[in-house]
């Protein structure tokens, strides 16, 4: 009953060998798979314990709102897969991009986002900080003078998604960061829609990256998670206290299931990534297709910057039917394989209609600037045979 848990140097492993053996902490017992800590409180020997807990002299865990040992081994996970020093997760993506902005931002401020940005991150930035007295710019994306043109004396924080949701616009990380460095600004990447499996923002520049672990790092549709990333410093004094205060932790459970998924990450994607690649050509190539976005097809209006960036094209791509929105529906409907959902980054395939679902809540106008058409459909490739996807497409386009 004394395990003691071995101290492995990952420094220049590969990240199979990382997401298998990362983050393990094993109890006395010495499990051989990760155990679940259900637990929302701890016990101390002695209340000189407790108190030496609390005042940091001997930190260990006290609360599984602060930390427990199983959202502890998804974290120290999460940073060896980003490539980050600290990682804190919660209980959503959309509580980690919440957080990762309100504990750094205060009225007066000045915020900047690309203005592809999921539903709900657009409703934080047009809603909820104007609400709070920040001010807030939205920029088209890929235009370089309009991102110099945006920043002021007072901006603070600046938010991209890049590759988009829904229609995998690209931002220039490392232009943006540059700029966020001339005018002191921190720069947030949103990585979800890529994975770290296809882009690593921290060597582009970002100050901070933010996951939905709901998406690929399950992988398998079952639970919801969020992680922020970033150094050492802005994680421990900036984002923890606000954290611990203000309670978006993540259930241990879903940290177990996320944990025990990564395992497979590298795998799991690889052939999400080559199944959407293969997809995207046929696509492109379909006579009832008007347009397909995807990284790395050459008609990507960004294609070079992708291609600086980005690993490979992901498993998320967007296309539009010849056709309205009628025809559109037809066509999803016929699918009898991919399925029709809001959801994304699972092993099965799901096609989803942004212009009434996703994205439906923006409204017409703001679905119009960003490209977002009732012929378009967003697609996140799974796992299955990439013949058998291209067969269900095609049965369903003919
Ligand atoms: C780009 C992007 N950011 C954030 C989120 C929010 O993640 P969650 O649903 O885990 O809150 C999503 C969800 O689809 C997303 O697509």
């Amino acid at each position: 009953m004394n395990y003691k848990n071995k101290n492995i140097d990952f420094s220049n492993l590969h990240l199979e060998t990382k997401m298998v053996r990362g983050g393990t902490i094993r109890s006395n017992f010495g499990e051989t798979s990760e155990a679940i800590f259900l637990n929302s409180g701890y016990c101390y020997n002695d209340a000189e314990t407790a108190e030496s807990r609390f005042n940091g002299e001997a930190p260990s865990f006290v609360y599984s709102r602060y930390l427990n040992p199983s959202l502890k081994m998804l974290e120290d996970k999460m940073a060896l897969l980003e490539g980050a020093e600290a990682a804190c997760v919660m209980g959503s993506g959309m509580a980690a991009v919440f957080a990762s902005i309100m504990c750094q931002i205060k009225a007066g401020d000045h915020f900047i986002a690309s203005k592809v940005l999921f539903s709900s991150c657009y409703y934080i930035a047009t809603k909820v900080l104007p609400n709070y007295g920040i001010e807030v710019t939205l920029v088209d994306g890929p235009n370089e003078d309009e991102w110099r043109r945006a920043f002021k004396k007072n901006t603070k924080l600046v938010f991209i998604e890049t590759p988009g949701n829904p229609n995998l616009e690209i931002v220039d990380i490392k232009f943006v960061a540059d700029l966020c460095r001339q005018h002191q600004a921190s720069l947030i990447v949103d990585n979800i829609f890529a994975s770290p499996f296809s882009q690593s923002p921290f060597e582009l520049g970002a100050d901070i990256v933010v996951h939905s672990t709901t998406k690929h790092i399950d992988g398998q549709g079952r639970t919801l998670g969020g992680c922020v990333l970033g150094n050492t410093k802005f994680i421990k004094e900036v984002l923890l206290p606000f954290h611990r205060h203000t309670g978006p932790a993540l259930s241990p459970f879903n940290a177990w299931v996320a944990l025990k998924s990564l395992e497979t990450f590298p795998l799991r994607m690889e052939r999400h990534c080559n199944n959407a690649q293969k997809i995207a050509e046929f696509l492109e190539s379909h006579p009832k297709i008007k347009r397909v976005f995807y990284p790395t097809l050459k008609s990507h209006p960004q294609y070079e910057i992708a291609r600086q960036q980005m690993k490979n094209g992901g498993s998320m791509m967007a296309f539009e039917v010849n056709g309205d929105k009628k025809a559109t529906f037809a066509f999803m409907n016929r699918l009898q394989i991919i399925d029709i959902s809001n959801n994304m980054g699972d092993s099965k395939s799901l096609i989803t209609h942004p212009a009434t679902s996703t994205h439906f809540s923006m409204g017409r106008e703001a679905q119009q600037e960003m490209g977002i058409t009732e012929s378009m459909c967003r697609l996140s490739v799974g796992l299955e045979h990439a013949d058998d996807l291209i067969n269900d497409l095609k049965q369903a386009l003919n």
